[in-house]
Protein backbone atom coordinates (compact mmCIF):
# COMPACT_ATOMS: atom_id res chain seq x y z
CA UNK A 1 0.00 0.00 0.00
CA UNK A 2 2.66 2.64 1.18
CA UNK A 3 4.20 2.85 -2.90
CA UNK A 4 0.83 4.26 -3.94
CA UNK A 5 0.64 7.86 -4.43
CA UNK A 6 -1.38 9.96 -2.00
CA UNK A 7 -3.36 11.34 -5.11
CA UNK A 8 -4.34 7.58 -6.30
CA UNK A 9 -5.29 6.63 -2.42
CA UNK A 10 -8.65 7.19 -1.46
CA UNK A 11 -10.55 6.89 2.05
CA UNK A 12 -12.61 3.40 2.04
CA UNK A 13 -15.85 2.56 4.34
CA UNK A 14 -15.19 -0.52 6.18
CA UNK A 15 -17.85 -2.16 3.32
CA UNK A 16 -15.65 -1.28 0.16
CA UNK A 17 -12.78 -2.89 2.12
CA UNK A 18 -12.77 -6.24 0.18
CA UNK A 19 -10.40 -6.80 -2.96
CA UNK A 20 -11.29 -5.55 -6.17
CA UNK A 21 -12.40 -9.10 -7.65
CA UNK A 22 -14.46 -10.08 -4.88
CA UNK A 23 -16.49 -6.91 -4.61
CA UNK A 24 -19.06 -8.32 -7.51
CA UNK A 25 -21.96 -6.13 -6.88
CA UNK A 26 -22.16 -2.86 -4.73
CA UNK A 27 -24.69 -3.43 -1.39
CA UNK A 28 -26.61 -0.49 0.39
CA UNK A 29 -24.72 0.66 3.49
CA UNK A 30 -28.26 0.48 5.68
CA UNK A 31 -27.91 -3.35 4.67
CA UNK A 32 -24.17 -4.49 5.43
CA UNK A 33 -23.11 -5.70 8.62
CA UNK A 34 -19.96 -5.04 9.49
CA UNK A 35 -18.19 -7.20 11.67
CA UNK A 36 -14.90 -8.10 12.54
CA UNK A 37 -12.77 -11.00 14.03
CA UNK A 38 -8.93 -10.74 15.17
CA UNK A 39 -8.08 -7.32 13.12
CA UNK A 40 -10.25 -8.86 9.85
CA UNK A 41 -13.43 -7.28 8.66
CA UNK A 42 -16.64 -9.41 6.94
CA UNK A 43 -19.25 -7.88 5.01
CA UNK A 44 -22.86 -9.59 5.27
CA UNK A 45 -21.66 -11.82 2.49
CA UNK A 46 -19.35 -13.13 5.05
CA UNK A 47 -16.15 -12.37 2.58
CA UNK A 48 -13.34 -10.48 4.97
CA UNK A 49 -11.08 -8.09 3.60
CA UNK A 50 -8.33 -11.25 3.14
CA UNK A 51 -10.81 -12.45 1.00
CA UNK A 52 -11.85 -15.68 3.16
CA UNK A 53 -15.41 -17.02 3.82
CA UNK A 54 -16.41 -16.42 7.87
CA UNK A 55 -18.17 -18.61 9.74
CA UNK A 56 -21.40 -18.00 11.27
CA UNK A 57 -20.52 -16.90 14.57
CA UNK A 58 -18.49 -13.76 13.26
CA UNK A 59 -18.95 -10.84 15.93
CA UNK A 60 -21.21 -7.94 14.80
CA UNK A 61 -21.51 -4.27 14.93
CA UNK A 62 -18.06 -2.87 15.76
CA UNK A 63 -16.69 -0.31 12.91
CA UNK A 64 -13.01 -0.36 11.44
CA UNK A 65 -11.30 3.27 10.92
CA UNK A 66 -11.26 3.88 7.13
CA UNK A 67 -8.62 2.21 5.34
CA UNK A 68 -7.11 3.68 1.59
CA UNK A 69 -6.93 1.63 -1.85
CA UNK A 70 -5.28 2.02 -4.86
CA UNK A 71 -7.56 4.06 -7.40
CA UNK A 72 -4.76 4.60 -9.61
CA UNK A 73 -6.10 1.90 -12.27
CA UNK A 74 -9.72 3.63 -12.00
CA UNK A 75 -8.25 6.85 -12.41
CA UNK A 76 -5.94 5.89 -15.17
CA UNK A 77 -9.54 4.18 -16.97
CA UNK A 78 -11.22 7.51 -16.25
CA UNK A 79 -8.84 9.58 -18.39
CA UNK A 80 -8.95 7.25 -21.24
CA UNK A 81 -12.50 7.41 -21.37
CA UNK A 82 -12.64 11.13 -21.41
CA UNK A 83 -9.98 11.16 -24.28
CA UNK A 84 -12.14 9.15 -26.16
CA UNK A 85 -15.19 11.37 -25.73
CA UNK A 86 -12.75 14.25 -26.69
CA UNK A 87 -11.80 12.87 -29.96
CA UNK A 88 -15.51 11.64 -30.47
CA UNK A 89 -17.46 15.09 -30.11
CA UNK A 90 -14.99 16.27 -32.38
CA UNK A 91 -15.24 13.63 -34.79
CA UNK A 92 -19.42 13.97 -34.28
CA UNK A 93 -18.90 17.27 -35.41
CA UNK A 94 -17.72 16.01 -38.78
CA UNK A 95 -20.51 14.20 -39.30
CA UNK A 96 -23.28 16.74 -38.09
CA UNK A 97 -22.02 19.55 -40.48
CA UNK A 98 -22.46 16.82 -43.57
CA UNK A 99 -25.43 15.90 -42.46
CA UNK A 100 -26.33 18.95 -41.88
CA UNK A 101 -25.03 20.25 -45.59
CA UNK A 102 -26.97 17.49 -46.98
CA UNK A 103 -30.15 18.39 -44.78
CA UNK A 104 -29.86 22.23 -46.47
CA UNK A 105 -29.49 20.98 -49.76
CA UNK A 106 -32.69 18.99 -49.34
CA UNK A 107 -34.64 21.82 -48.52
CA UNK A 108 -33.86 23.80 -51.29
CA UNK A 109 -29.64 25.22 -50.43
CA UNK A 110 -28.83 28.46 -49.71
CA UNK A 111 -29.43 32.26 -51.18
CA UNK A 112 -29.10 35.58 -50.30
CA UNK A 113 -31.16 36.96 -52.74
CA UNK A 114 -34.50 39.00 -51.94
CA UNK A 115 -37.48 36.76 -53.05
CA UNK A 116 -36.11 33.63 -51.58
CA UNK A 117 -37.22 33.71 -48.02
CA UNK A 118 -37.10 29.87 -47.80
CA UNK A 119 -33.38 29.81 -49.07
CA UNK A 120 -31.84 32.68 -46.98
CA UNK A 121 -33.33 31.07 -43.70
CA UNK A 122 -31.67 27.76 -44.27
CA UNK A 123 -28.33 29.67 -43.33
CA UNK A 124 -29.92 30.42 -39.91
CA UNK A 125 -29.89 26.33 -39.03
CA UNK A 126 -26.58 25.77 -41.32
CA UNK A 127 -24.59 28.63 -39.34
CA UNK A 128 -25.94 28.14 -35.54
CA UNK A 129 -25.06 24.37 -35.89
CA UNK A 130 -21.52 25.67 -37.23
CA UNK A 131 -21.35 27.71 -34.47
CA UNK A 132 -22.00 24.86 -32.42
CA UNK A 133 -19.14 22.79 -33.39
CA UNK A 134 -16.91 25.90 -32.68
CA UNK A 135 -18.18 26.14 -29.20
CA UNK A 136 -17.28 22.40 -28.96
CA UNK A 137 -13.77 23.16 -30.19
CA UNK A 138 -13.59 26.17 -27.68
CA UNK A 139 -15.12 24.45 -24.61
CA UNK A 140 -12.62 21.39 -25.02
CA UNK A 141 -9.46 23.11 -25.73
CA UNK A 142 -8.42 23.16 -22.27
CA UNK A 143 -8.58 19.66 -22.63
CA UNK A 144 -6.48 19.30 -25.23
CA UNK A 145 -3.60 19.53 -22.13
CA UNK A 146 -3.89 15.81 -22.37
CA UNK A 147 -1.82 16.20 -25.79
CA UNK A 148 0.77 18.25 -24.20
CA UNK A 149 -0.49 21.74 -26.20
CA UNK A 150 0.36 24.61 -23.56
CA UNK A 151 -1.88 26.85 -21.83
CA UNK A 152 -1.75 29.56 -24.16
CA UNK A 153 -2.22 27.68 -26.65
CA UNK A 154 -5.34 26.63 -25.75
CA UNK A 155 -6.47 29.73 -24.50
CA UNK A 156 -5.64 31.40 -28.26
CA UNK A 157 -7.90 28.63 -29.38
CA UNK A 158 -10.80 28.85 -26.88
CA UNK A 159 -11.04 32.78 -27.57
CA UNK A 160 -10.37 32.09 -31.22
CA UNK A 161 -13.49 28.91 -31.09
CA UNK A 162 -15.81 31.52 -29.14
CA UNK A 163 -15.04 34.28 -31.30
CA UNK A 164 -15.93 32.86 -34.87
CA UNK A 165 -19.05 30.96 -32.95
CA UNK A 166 -20.18 34.45 -31.80
CA UNK A 167 -19.48 35.70 -35.42
CA UNK A 168 -21.72 32.30 -37.27
CA UNK A 169 -24.68 33.20 -34.51
CA UNK A 170 -25.01 36.78 -35.45
CA UNK A 171 -24.99 36.45 -39.30
CA UNK A 172 -27.35 33.18 -38.42
CA UNK A 173 -30.12 34.98 -36.56
CA UNK A 174 -29.97 37.93 -39.31
CA UNK A 175 -30.82 35.36 -41.62
CA UNK A 176 -33.56 34.16 -39.63
CA UNK A 177 -34.98 37.94 -39.53
CA UNK A 178 -34.07 38.92 -43.09
CA UNK A 179 -36.22 35.84 -44.42
CA UNK A 180 -38.96 36.42 -41.61
CA UNK A 181 -38.89 39.78 -43.08
CA UNK A 182 -38.42 39.95 -47.06
CA UNK A 183 -41.52 42.15 -48.93
CA UNK A 184 -41.35 39.81 -51.55
CA UNK A 185 -41.67 36.57 -50.70
CA UNK A 186 -44.17 37.61 -48.13
CA UNK A 187 -43.42 38.50 -44.05
CA UNK A 188 -43.77 36.35 -41.86
CA UNK A 189 -44.03 36.94 -37.65
CA UNK A 190 -40.85 37.58 -35.56
CA UNK A 191 -40.51 35.55 -32.24
CA UNK A 192 -43.78 33.88 -31.63
CA UNK A 193 -42.07 30.41 -30.82
CA UNK A 194 -40.52 29.40 -27.62
CA UNK A 195 -37.68 28.14 -29.73
CA UNK A 196 -36.93 31.80 -30.59
CA UNK A 197 -37.46 33.06 -27.16
CA UNK A 198 -34.86 30.24 -25.54
CA UNK A 199 -33.03 31.08 -28.15
CA UNK A 200 -32.73 34.95 -27.78
CA UNK A 201 -31.79 34.22 -23.77
CA UNK A 202 -29.42 31.70 -25.05
CA UNK A 203 -27.73 34.49 -27.02
CA UNK A 204 -27.68 37.29 -24.53
CA UNK A 205 -25.95 34.85 -22.13
CA UNK A 206 -23.71 34.00 -24.91
CA UNK A 207 -23.15 37.56 -25.46
CA UNK A 208 -22.27 38.57 -21.56
CA UNK A 209 -20.13 35.53 -21.05
CA UNK A 210 -18.13 36.43 -24.28
CA UNK A 211 -17.89 40.33 -23.47
CA UNK A 212 -16.51 39.71 -19.88
CA UNK A 213 -14.49 36.82 -20.85
CA UNK A 214 -12.29 39.48 -23.59
CA UNK A 215 -13.09 42.14 -20.81
CA UNK A 216 -11.10 39.54 -18.09
CA UNK A 217 -8.77 38.12 -19.67
CA UNK A 218 -7.81 39.73 -23.02
CA UNK A 219 -7.55 43.22 -23.15
CA UNK A 220 -4.54 44.00 -21.09
CA UNK A 221 -4.77 45.43 -17.93
CA UNK A 222 -2.87 47.76 -15.43
CA UNK A 223 -3.03 47.28 -11.60
CA UNK A 224 -4.32 50.67 -10.78
CA UNK A 225 -7.06 50.45 -13.06
CA UNK A 226 -7.58 47.00 -14.13
CA UNK A 227 -9.01 44.11 -12.77
CA UNK A 228 -7.19 42.75 -9.64
CA UNK A 229 -5.98 38.83 -9.75
CA UNK A 230 -8.26 38.35 -7.06
CA UNK A 231 -11.28 39.33 -8.97
CA UNK A 232 -9.61 37.50 -12.20
CA UNK A 233 -9.67 34.34 -9.77
CA UNK A 234 -13.33 35.13 -9.10
CA UNK A 235 -14.54 35.43 -12.45
CA UNK A 236 -12.98 31.91 -14.03
CA UNK A 237 -14.79 30.41 -11.28
CA UNK A 238 -18.51 31.91 -12.62
CA UNK A 239 -16.85 31.78 -16.05
CA UNK A 240 -16.46 28.10 -16.46
CA UNK A 241 -19.72 27.58 -14.48
CA UNK A 242 -21.48 29.39 -17.22
CA UNK A 243 -19.36 27.86 -20.31
CA UNK A 244 -20.79 24.35 -19.44
CA UNK A 245 -24.66 25.59 -19.16
CA UNK A 246 -24.12 28.29 -21.92
CA UNK A 247 -22.96 24.77 -24.36
CA UNK A 248 -26.14 22.69 -22.80
CA UNK A 249 -28.61 25.69 -23.29
CA UNK A 250 -27.21 25.95 -26.67
CA UNK A 251 -27.29 22.21 -27.48
CA UNK A 252 -31.60 22.60 -26.11
CA UNK A 253 -32.13 25.42 -28.44
CA UNK A 254 -30.74 23.65 -31.93
CA UNK A 255 -32.62 20.78 -30.75
CA UNK A 256 -35.92 23.21 -30.22
CA UNK A 257 -35.24 24.61 -33.89
CA UNK A 258 -35.12 21.23 -35.43
CA UNK A 259 -38.25 20.22 -33.80
CA UNK A 260 -39.85 23.30 -34.83
CA UNK A 261 -38.78 23.17 -38.45
CA UNK A 262 -39.79 19.70 -38.37
CA UNK A 263 -43.16 21.02 -37.95
CA UNK A 264 -43.15 22.79 -40.82
CA UNK A 265 -41.76 20.16 -43.16
CA UNK A 266 -43.96 17.72 -42.23
CA UNK A 267 -42.41 14.95 -40.52
CA UNK A 268 -45.81 12.39 -40.03
CA UNK A 269 -47.34 9.54 -42.14
CA UNK A 270 -50.67 8.77 -42.65
CA UNK A 271 -52.39 5.48 -41.08
CA UNK A 272 -55.48 3.74 -41.46
CA UNK A 273 -54.95 1.47 -38.36
CA UNK A 274 -53.74 1.99 -34.70
CA UNK A 275 -50.18 2.42 -35.17
CA UNK A 276 -48.64 -0.02 -33.24
CA UNK A 277 -45.77 -1.33 -33.98
CA UNK A 278 -44.27 2.46 -35.33
CA UNK A 279 -40.53 1.16 -36.03
CA UNK A 280 -42.32 -0.72 -39.11
CA UNK A 281 -43.23 2.17 -40.69
CA UNK A 282 -40.07 4.04 -40.34
CA UNK A 283 -39.53 3.76 -43.59
CA UNK A 284 -42.48 6.00 -44.35
CA UNK A 285 -40.93 8.91 -42.68
CA UNK A 286 -39.82 11.76 -45.15
CA UNK A 287 -35.99 11.32 -46.17
CA UNK A 288 -35.41 15.37 -45.17
CA UNK A 289 -36.64 14.26 -41.85
CA UNK A 290 -35.06 11.39 -41.38
CA UNK A 291 -31.39 13.70 -41.87
CA UNK A 292 -32.53 16.48 -39.21
CA UNK A 293 -33.77 13.71 -36.73
CA UNK A 294 -29.75 11.90 -37.06
CA UNK A 295 -28.66 15.95 -36.47
CA UNK A 296 -30.49 15.79 -33.47
CA UNK A 297 -29.21 12.58 -31.86
CA UNK A 298 -25.78 14.03 -33.52
CA UNK A 299 -26.09 17.12 -31.58
CA UNK A 300 -27.08 14.64 -28.51
CA UNK A 301 -24.06 12.38 -28.76
CA UNK A 302 -21.93 15.41 -29.45
CA UNK A 303 -23.01 17.14 -26.02
CA UNK A 304 -22.81 13.82 -23.49
CA UNK A 305 -19.22 13.24 -24.97
CA UNK A 306 -18.42 17.29 -24.58
CA UNK A 307 -19.77 16.77 -21.40
CA UNK A 308 -18.18 14.09 -20.28
CA UNK A 309 -14.35 14.84 -21.35
CA UNK A 310 -14.66 18.43 -19.62
CA UNK A 311 -15.94 17.36 -16.51
CA UNK A 312 -13.35 17.13 -13.86
CA UNK A 313 -13.48 14.16 -11.70
CA UNK A 314 -13.53 14.78 -8.38
CA UNK A 315 -11.01 12.12 -7.45
CA UNK A 316 -11.16 12.80 -3.56
CA UNK A 317 -14.69 11.97 -2.89
CA UNK A 318 -15.14 7.70 -3.25
CA UNK A 319 -16.68 7.53 0.23
CA UNK A 320 -20.13 6.36 0.30
CA UNK A 321 -21.23 7.62 3.80
C1 LIG B 1 -28.46 27.94 -30.70
C2 LIG B 1 -28.82 28.10 -31.93
C3 LIG B 1 -30.05 28.85 -32.32
C4 LIG B 1 -30.52 30.03 -31.84
C5 LIG B 1 -29.91 30.86 -30.75
C6 LIG B 1 -31.72 30.34 -32.55
C7 LIG B 1 -32.48 31.46 -32.39
C8 LIG B 1 -33.61 31.79 -33.13
C9 LIG B 1 -34.35 32.99 -33.02
C10 LIG B 1 -34.03 34.13 -32.06
C11 LIG B 1 -35.37 32.94 -33.91
C12 LIG B 1 -36.43 34.02 -34.18
C13 LIG B 1 -36.10 34.75 -35.45
C14 LIG B 1 -37.26 35.56 -35.94
O1 LIG B 1 -38.26 35.63 -35.25
O2 LIG B 1 -37.17 36.11 -37.05
C15 LIG B 1 -35.29 31.68 -34.57
C16 LIG B 1 -36.17 31.24 -35.54
C17 LIG B 1 -36.19 29.96 -36.03
N1 LIG B 1 -35.22 29.00 -35.83
FE1 LIG B 1 -33.61 29.16 -34.67
N2 LIG B 1 -31.96 29.34 -33.46
C18 LIG B 1 -30.96 28.42 -33.35
C19 LIG B 1 -30.79 27.28 -34.07
C20 LIG B 1 -31.77 26.76 -34.92
C21 LIG B 1 -31.65 25.51 -35.60
C22 LIG B 1 -30.45 24.58 -35.57
C23 LIG B 1 -32.80 25.34 -36.28
C24 LIG B 1 -33.04 24.10 -37.08
C25 LIG B 1 -33.76 24.00 -38.04
C26 LIG B 1 -33.64 26.49 -36.05
C27 LIG B 1 -34.91 26.69 -36.57
C28 LIG B 1 -35.62 27.86 -36.48
C29 LIG B 1 -36.90 28.09 -37.11
C30 LIG B 1 -37.68 27.08 -37.94
C31 LIG B 1 -37.24 29.41 -36.86
C32 LIG B 1 -38.47 30.17 -37.39
C33 LIG B 1 -39.63 30.00 -36.55
C34 LIG B 1 -39.46 30.69 -35.25
O3 LIG B 1 -39.39 31.92 -35.20
O4 LIG B 1 -39.33 29.97 -34.27
N3 LIG B 1 -32.98 27.33 -35.22
N4 LIG B 1 -34.20 30.99 -34.09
Amino acid sequence: MDDISSSEQVLLTPEQDFPSDQQEEPHHPMTSTITTMMGTTTNNRGITSSGEEEGEDAEVGVLLPPRRVDMGEWNRQIDRAQRVSLFSAHALAIVLLIVTGQWVSQLGGLSWEKGQAKLIFNWHPLLMILAFCFMTVASLSFRYRHFHSSRSASKLLHGVGWAIGAGCMAVGLAAAFFSHNDRTSGFVANMYSLHSWVGMTVLSMYSVQFLVGIGAFVLPHHHAFGISEISKAKIVQVHSFFGPVLYLSMMLTILLGIQEKEGFVGCGYKVDAPDMIPFQNFSQIPFVCKQSHAMGFCILAMGLCTMFALHQMDRTKYRTR
